[in-house]
């Protein structure tokens, strides 16, 4: 796999998922509307193969429907109401298609991370096709970067498009994370930044790898991140932790 590493340091957490509804076309239009480069978003399948926005299973917190969304096919996804839960002003917002989003990344010029979120018992079959998708759809653009805290989702994703970069998402530091992110050829490991201190950050940097950290929305830790030697903090506070941010 090709390491280079062309993303920003600063990325937008859900689109900008604490202004907007999460994992919306309104999120990803206001983080580009504050100048960020990066977008980190939710992706699974329909019943019926389509790849779409959602960070849960189930559509119970983020639309007016209810139930695993894994569960309904796409004409019946695409009729619910994704924006009110938020606020009135977004009624109109749909769960987006990876597709719709593609270009919409294309039209702003905004860089993705892709987080492979499978239905459970669907991770392999999420991660190949989001994969083959995924090259196809940012052709001409940078490649995105696809993790997931499913190995199985990322092995899939590397078996069908080795050339796409990928990243192994912790939420507890695992002591084998050498030969998990060796196997499945990893450009990165994304962890929950509590996890870290200056001293595992130096060690993983060693071993070659990038680090992305998530979800930092205090200004001084995401300083201190980057002081270390993290190469990308992922943050819901897109107006204060902005793309310029040092
Ligand atoms: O990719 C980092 C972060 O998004 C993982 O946690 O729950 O916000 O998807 P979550
Ligand atoms: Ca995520």
């Amino acid at each position: 796999m090709n390491k280079t590493w062309p993303y920003p340091p600063i990325v937008a957490h859900r689109g900008g998922g604490k202004l907007a509804p999460e994992n919306t076309l309104a999120a990803i239009d206001i983080g580009a509307q504050l100048g960020h480069r990066m977008i980190e978003f939710d992706a699974k399948l329909s019943q019926d193969g389509e790849i779409f926005l959602l960070h849960d299973d189930t559509l119970d917190r983020t639309s007016n429907g209810w139930g695993v969304a894994g569960q309904l096919p796409w004409d019946k996804l695409v009729q619910l109401d994704a924006g009110s839960w938020f606020g009135s002003a977004f009624t109109d917002e749909r769960l987006p298609l990876l597709a719709d989003v593609a270009a919409r990344c294309r039209q702003h010029r905004l860089m993705a991370n892709i987080e492979i979120k499978p239905t459970t018992g669907l991770d392999a079959e999420t991660g190949r096709v989001l994969a083959l998708a995924s090259r196809v759809m940012w052709q001409g653009q940078v490649m995105p970067l696809l993790s997931s805290f499913s190995y199985q989702a990322l092995e899939a994703a590397q078996q069908a498009a080795p050339e796409l970069p990928r990243g192994l998402l912790l939420d507890e530091w695992d002591d084998n994370w050498q030969a998990l992110t060796t196997t499945l050829d990893c450009v990165s490991i994304h962890l929950n930044h509590k996890l870290l201190d200056k001293a595992r950050v130096a060690l993983l940097k060693q071993a070659g790898l990038r680090i992305l950290v998530y979800t930092v929305n205090n200004p001084d830790r995401a300083r201190e991140l980057l002081q270390w030697g993290v190469d990308a903090i992922c943050t819901d506070r897109i107006d204060v932790i902005g793309p310029d941010f040092r």
